[in-house]
Formats: C-alpha cells, structure tokens, sequence
C-alpha cells in the first residue's frame, strides 16, 4: 500500500525512491529514471485516469513532490495543436513521458557565443515523434519544445525539484530574443 489510489503510481514512487537512494552520479541518476518512467506511462490504469485530468494551457499538476528526494512529478495536459515556445529547464533535468495521446518534439543547439545578453541563435538538432509511451530525456539547459500532434496530449514530468524556484530561459525562434520564466501555474492533483 501507498499514499496514492492507482498502484503503478504507487510503485513508480517507491521504485523512484530507491533508485534515488543509491546516490548515483547525476546523469547516471536521471537517465536511469527513463525505465521506471516508461513502465508508468504502459499502465493503461493511470491512462484511463488521466482521460479526467482538466485541460489547461499554461497549468502544470503537481502528482508528487518527493520529501526525501526532492524529485518532483507532474503532468502537463496538452490542448489540441499546442505549440510550446522554446525553452530549457535551466539548471534542472526532466525526464518526460507521453502517458496519452501524440506530441512532436524539438531540441535545439544553441550557435551564438552567448555574448550578446538577450539574445541566442537556436540552430533545430532534432525533430521527433513522441507517440503515447515515448520517455525522453531533457538534461539542464538544453533549449527545446514539447509540442501537441493531437486533439489531446497528457505528459509526465519527473523533474530535479518543483518547478518555480529556479529560471528557465525562453527563446524566441523569430526574433532571437531571450526572457526567463519561472514555469507553469502548478496545481496539485490527487492520484
Ligand atoms: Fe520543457
């Protein structure tokens, strides 16, 4: 038994809580969420559950924040032809799982110097499919965008720490202008 009413949520957490206890070096650590993550988005449970999460643009749900650890999970509910601007995660990973639905992922180089502050030129290195069950790996500062390739999208998120307490850098393709945000309006959600 765990806090939380769907199991594979609850066995997400306690397998997450011992992967984090073996102190592993940082992107051993968090490329080694991507299985336990991968097994949690198969879980046609938590799929059926997730078909009742709100829509909302510009929301994040807070599923997990560990007390621990520190990890945190969420879930991004996408809206039909959502287009996310670029952005990285500053000095935070996220391992990111498509639970439901199609998103399309980009992931940029960044090709300026960084000397000109406000400003960076993004150079597209990926473009990829990410259909239901697809786990990618964002490590810190790494510019790119999670957009919806269906009428509705639901993503996991297991992240560093909750979102909020640091910047992240958002780029605009057009113009090169840089700004920060400090991330989505986070909204807890019993699972
Ligand atoms: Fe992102």
């Amino acid at each position: 038994m765990g806090q939380y009413s769907v199991p594979a949520f609850n066995k997400f957490i306690a397998d997450l809580q011992a992967h984090f206890a073996k102190n592993l070096p940082e992107t051993e650590q968090w490329e080694g969420v991507q299985p336990f993550l991968k097994a949690l988005i198969d879980d046609e449970q938590l799929r059926e559950v997730s078909k009742s999460w709100e829509r909302k643009k510009g929301r994040e749900y807070i599923l997990h924040h560990d007390a621990e650890y520190d990890f945190f999970v969420g879930a991004l509910v996408r809206e039909p032809k959502h287009m996310a601007n670029a952005h990285d995660h500053g000095p935070t990973w996220t391992i990111y799982g498509v639970l439901d639905g199609e998103e399309v992922t980009h992931v940029y180089d960044r090709v300026d110097d960084g000397s000109k502050p406000g400003f960076a030129k993004l150079k597209l290195k990926v473009r990829s499919e990410a259909p239901t069950g697809t786990v990618d790996v964002v490590p810190p500062h790494i510019p790119h965008a999670e957009n919806g390739a269906s009428p509705r999208s639901v993503a996991i998120t297991v992240r560093t720490t909750k979102p909020g307490s640091y910047d992240q850098i958002m780029f605009n393709l057009k113009t090169g202008k840089t700004g920060t945000s400090r991330g989505l309006e986070l909204v807890p959600l019993a699972v």
